[in-house]
């Protein structure tokens, strides 16, 4: 999926002019805006209905753009902006002081990350070409605490004519948001785990970061508990038990959409059944487009499968948990 030419000029035109544009990543899709200009940046907040104190992550071309961005940047952040840029790794750097607070959240550091998606980085290459300096500030295209966009499909139902243009660049290879590691202090932790592991980050920083996904002030927004949320009652049960829940439902006279990714549906089972790739890179890429089908389905609750719990499933494990948390709150 590419767009045409002409998309990338309009997408350009309404960047300059304070407009706002969603664009594909490889992780999800994002609702971009000019993160230099104040205004095109509070129109995200108001289009996802999200707290004005939350950071965005501003996108840039590449490595190069950074120093625009950021000051006192650590060897460490230069190595892992080497080892994984074009790519789902976002970076918390001390924010050169120009940097809007409304990108920021009021704090004195800025989140980056060059997209590994060939329509986010022409985009982006266009947008330098326009202006200087040029980032694009982009939240997931979904309402706030609502589930990440993994097709520009997605975007148009989560905020329809609340954006001029959705640039389509496919389904998201990676289904879900990128790591953040946050290199503004003495030693970096992993702020939101995702893709990218920390047995990865480990390769490149020569230690094992710890994953920090913090309660409380809600630096990260998806560290939030409620998050990539259904609007129908979600809820994780074991594989062992799961027959069993599903059984007692079922006389109940209640309807579940099931998502499994070990056990199979027994025959006979009335509730619509959803099997996930086995592995959590296959697992992150389908979840939210399987969230999102699950939440279409008329059911009287989602029924997920519980997760293994071993270091590789962590990402996925996050989202799920925040997700059935938030959801049936609306
Ligand atoms: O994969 C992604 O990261 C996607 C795509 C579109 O790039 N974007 C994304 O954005 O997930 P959003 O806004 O849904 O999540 C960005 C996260 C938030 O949790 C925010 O709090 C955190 O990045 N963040 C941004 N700047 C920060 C900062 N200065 N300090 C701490 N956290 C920051
Ligand atoms: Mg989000």
């Amino acid at each position: 999926m590419q767009p045409a030419e002409s998309d990338y000029l309009r997408a350009v035109d309404l960047l300059c002019a304070g407009e706002l544009v969603a664009l594909p990543t490889e992780t999800v899709y994002g609702l971009g805006a000019d993160a230099a200009n104040d205004q095109a940046v509070g129109k995200i907040f108001a289009a996802k209905g999200r707290p004005a104190d939350h950071p965005l992550i501003v996108h840039v071309a590449d490595t190069q753009a950074v120093d625009q961005w950021a000051q006192d940047i650590p060897d460490i952040a230069r190595n892992l902006m080497r080892a994984f840029w074009p790519g789902p790794l976002t970076l918390i750097l001390k924010k050169q002081a120009w940097v809007p607070s409304t990108v920021t959240g009021g704090q004195d550091t800025v989140g980056l990350r060059v997209p590994g998606h060939p329509v986010a980085l022409a985009l982006l290459q266009g947008f330098a070409q326009a202006k200087t300096p040029a980032g694009i500030a982009a939240p997931s295209a979904n309402r706030f605490g609502r589930i990440s966009p993994t097709t520009a499909a997605h975007v148009a139902e989560e905020l329809g004519d609340r954006v001029p243009l959705i640039l389509d660049g496919g389904p998201c290879a990676v289904g879900i948001e990128s790591t953040i590691v946050d290199c503004s202090r003495d030693v970096p932790a992993v702020l939101r785990p995702g893709h990218i592991s920390p047995e990865q980050l480990e390769g490149v920083l020569g230690f094992r970061p710890a994953i920090e996904t913090a309660q409380g002030a809600p630096r990260v927004s998806g560290s939030l508990e409620a998050h990539y949320a259904p609007i129908t009652p979600m809820r994780l049960v074991g594989a062992a038990q799961l027959l069993e829940f599903l059984n007692a439902q079922r006389h109940r006279g209640g309807h579940c959409a099931v998502i499994a990714h070990s056990q199979l549906p027994q025959a006979g089972m009335p509730h619509r059944w959803r099997m996930l790739p086995a592995d959590p890179v296959g697992y992150a890429h389908a979840l939210y487009a399987a969230l999102r089908d699950m939440d279409h389905a008329g059911a009287d609750m989602i029924v997920v499968e519980s997760l293994p719990t071993s270091p590789a499933w962590v990402a996925v494990a996050d989202r799920l948990r925040r997700a059935a948390v938030g959801a049936g709150q609306s």
